[in-house]
């Protein structure tokens, strides 16, 4: 006999606070990849990606998008940030990740997401240590989500 159709529905929560609602913790974080945006290396998108990630023994590890002539050679900021985290403290949990993107001479209005690539990287460092909370931001709001894998929802972890 057929199975009879199941529908399951994935929600994602999204808080959006304005960026002088968040803690003075935070507030360093989402200002560390803000900075960061300034140490991109985007000459052919012109489009400066700058992260940070608050690892559990308080410390930030920082990342920006790295291009490259041979287009897919280049790495978002995002996984330069938790390669480099994981590279430099090895077991240490991350346990933030805050994005923010400068191009046409300003911070993005609407915060931007991380892609695919980076999400599937960033949530197999989520699924060793436990969730890692991403702070997106834009200068009309900042996105908080629960986790990596609220935003890669049916995920390929093992087989
Ligand atoms: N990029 C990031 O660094 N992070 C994102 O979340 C989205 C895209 C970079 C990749 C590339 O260098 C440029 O932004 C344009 O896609």
């Amino acid at each position: 006999m057929a199975k009879v159709m199941e529908l399951k529905k994935i929600e994602t929560e999204v808080r959006v606070f304005g960026y002088d609602e968040l803690p003075a913790e935070d507030r360093e974080l989402v200002d560390a990849a803000k900075g960061m945006t300034r140490n991109s290396y985007a000459p052919y998108s012109k489009f400066h990606v700058g992260a940070a990630i608050r690892m559990e023994d308080g410390r930030i590890v920082l990342g920006a998008n790295q291009e490259n002539a041979a287009y897919p050679s280049g790495t978002c900021a995002e996984r330069t940030a938790c390669f480099q985290a994981s590279a430099l403290y090895p077991g240490v949990r991350m346990r933030k990740i805050a994005v923010a993107a400068w191009t046409g001479g300003e911070f993005q209005g609407k915060p931007i997401s991380p892609c695919g690539a980076c999400r599937q990287a960033l949530v197999e460092y989520e699924k060793l240590y436990g969730p890692m909370e991403v702070l997106l931001y834009g200068r009309e709001g900042v996105y908080v989500l629960p986790s990596v894998s609220s935003l890669l929802p049916l995920t390929f972890t093992e087989f």
